[in-house]
């Protein structure tokens, strides 16, 4: 390793806490089971988090000498510097239930739960805060083995962006070496497996198959520099093959051999703006909400900008798009994107758009919520993100969700539009969210979405004993085995003029 490169694989991984039931175990028996557990660690090349309090003391141990904010200080000293916890729940025992809770909410760590009765893997309890259920200690062990090795971060929400890039490199790597079932068997958190067998049924292993195949490159044409014929000159200048798709006369597939996409964003064409890359499932909403030149319009959380500069370049530069996003970061790509384009109808704004329902009450036309989500739907770009997924973590999604979408409903005009998309399969993020508005707004309406060439499916009407109104059919969700593309959510919503 070059000494400049930056370590990115966390130290911290290699160390497992074991959270092992004492309850009903006698000194000798515990003693000899950490000594069992440290050497099989070892021999993986892992360590063990000494949290074994009072082993070191038979007397103490045996008269529970050690006071319960004594043992917890310990732990979570020691679960801070652990990467990996093992919360063992075979045998009679209370467990270590509140240490489990806060290695998964507060510390944001990965958990791995023992659990080798089956009726017990099903209990909410542990589903909601493990990563991964498995039978057997050795086959926790080779799961904690296999994520020491990954460009992980202990904690799960601070990937930076070099582990993610390294980490999609590995498990590129990973899938040319084995079928993408297999692997994910084994490194999708059992819940995610879990919720996409009920959701995908005998398509499942599709689904996993083709959510890992490269994507094809599609072009978005910009209709203020160049016609479809200068499309056709530049497509013959360097041999492409462009294939016009339907649902978007802005629309092309390019087929190049593999790896050469990668030029693209070099030409001299692509920097003047002329075309922009964007993958087919992200052009779907902004040709759904169909803005107009001269339209207002809010992107409530719009950066990198790929929806925003579709729509401002649909509306042929009249009118107005504003801008919003929470992440100062991501707006200057935005910005640059609006400039690369040509565009002068975007006004650009920094802030919670959760505020903006407020700050713009029906002031716009149109409004786009293309919400943050936890992006199941894009592992064929961003293989990771299964490894970023958990329960608990889709919960606060569909807070900001709700937000974001109430916001915006509430800055649309009467008579106007809104399209709410996401690229994540969870009912709870999609079809729950819009049916949580329906019942909030009396007013509000979910329309058909006709999209020509590109095969979808209705949105759910149910899902885990939840009922949502039967119109969410006409919301529309997309598979990554259709289309060559994304899994993605949308709906189409308008506002009744009073
Ligand atoms: C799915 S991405 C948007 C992609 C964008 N529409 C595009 O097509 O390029 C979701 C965005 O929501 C932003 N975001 C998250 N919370 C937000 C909030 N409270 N207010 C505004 N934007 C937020 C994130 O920074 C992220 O850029």
């Amino acid at each position: 390793m070059h000494p400049a490169e930056p370590q990115i694989t966390d130290p911290r991984l290699k160390r497992i806490f074991y959270a092992m039931p004492f309850t009903g175990k006698s000194y000798d028996l515990i003693a000899k089971e950490r000594r069992a557990i440290k050497k099989a660690l070892q021999r993986l090349g892992l360590e063990l988090s000494e949290q074994f309090l009072g082993v070191e003391d038979k007397e103490k141990f045996e008269a529970h000498a050690y006071g319960p904010l004594h043992i917890a200080k310990k732990d979570h000293d020691l679960m801070k510097q652990s990467g990996v916890i093992i919360a063992d729940y075979s045998g009679d025992s209370i467990g270590r239930d509140c240490e489990i809770v806060i290695a998964k909410e507060v510390l944001d760590r990965r958990v791995i739960a023992i659990v080798p009765d089956k009726h017990m893997q099903n209990h909410p309890w542990i589903r909601l805060y493990s990563d991964y259920i498995v039978g057997t200690q050795a086959e926790a062990f080779k799961l904690a083995q296999k994520l020491s090795g990954l460009s992980l971060s202990a904690e799960v929400s601070k990937l930076s962006r070099a582990q993610k890039d390294k980490l999609d490199e590995q498990l590129a790597e990973m899938l040319k070496r084995s079928d993408p079932v297999q692997v994910s068997s084994s490194l999708f958190p059992t819940e995610l497996q879990r919720r996409w067998k009920a959701l995908f049924g005998a398509e499942y292993q599709n689904v996993i198959r083709t959510s890992y195949k490269p994507l094809p490159t599609i072009l978005r044409r910009n209709p203020l520099k160049l016609s479809h014929q200068g499309l056709m000159e530049i497509a013959r200048k360097y041999s492409w093959k462009l294939t016009r798709l339907q649902f978007s006369d802005k629309a092309y597939r390019l087929e190049l051999p593999l790896g050469e996409a990668i030029t693209l964003w070099k030409l001299p064409e692509y920097l003047e703006g002329k075309f922009y890359v964007q993958q087919l499932a992200s052009q779907l909403p902004a040709v759904v909400l169909d803005p107009k030149a001269g339209d207002r319009v809010l992107d409530i959380a719009a950066a990198p900008g790929s929806k925003t500069t579709q729509m401002a370049e649909l509306m042929e530069d009249k009118g107005e798009v504003l801008a919003n996003d929470n992440s100062s970061e991501r707006l200057e790509v935005l910005k640059a994107v609006v400039n690369r384009q040509g565009l002068t109808n975007v006004n650009v704004h920094l802030g919670d758009g959760a505020t903006l329902g407020d700050q713009y009450t029906e002031q716009f036309d149109k409004v786009m919520v293309d919400a943050p989500c936890s992006s199941e739907g894009i592992l064929r770009y961003k293989a990771h993100k299964f490894l970023e997924w958990y329960l608990l973590g889709i919960y606060r999604e569909t807070e900001m969700q709700r937000r974001l979408l109430e916001s915006g409903y509430k800055a649309l005009k009467p008579g106007g539009t809104l399209v709410y998309s996401t690229c994540t399969y969870g009912p709870e993020e999609n079809e729950a969210i819009v049916d949580w508005l329906l019942k909030q707004h009396p007013d509000a309406r979910i329309e058909p979405v006709a999209l020509k060439g590109v095969k979808t499916h209705p949105g759910l009407t149910e899902w885990e004993h939840t009922n949502f109104d039967q119109s969410l059919r006409k919301a529309r969700r997309l598979l990554p085995t259709e289309n060559n593309s994304t899994g993605f959510y949308l709906a189409k919503l308008t506002k009744q003029a009073r």
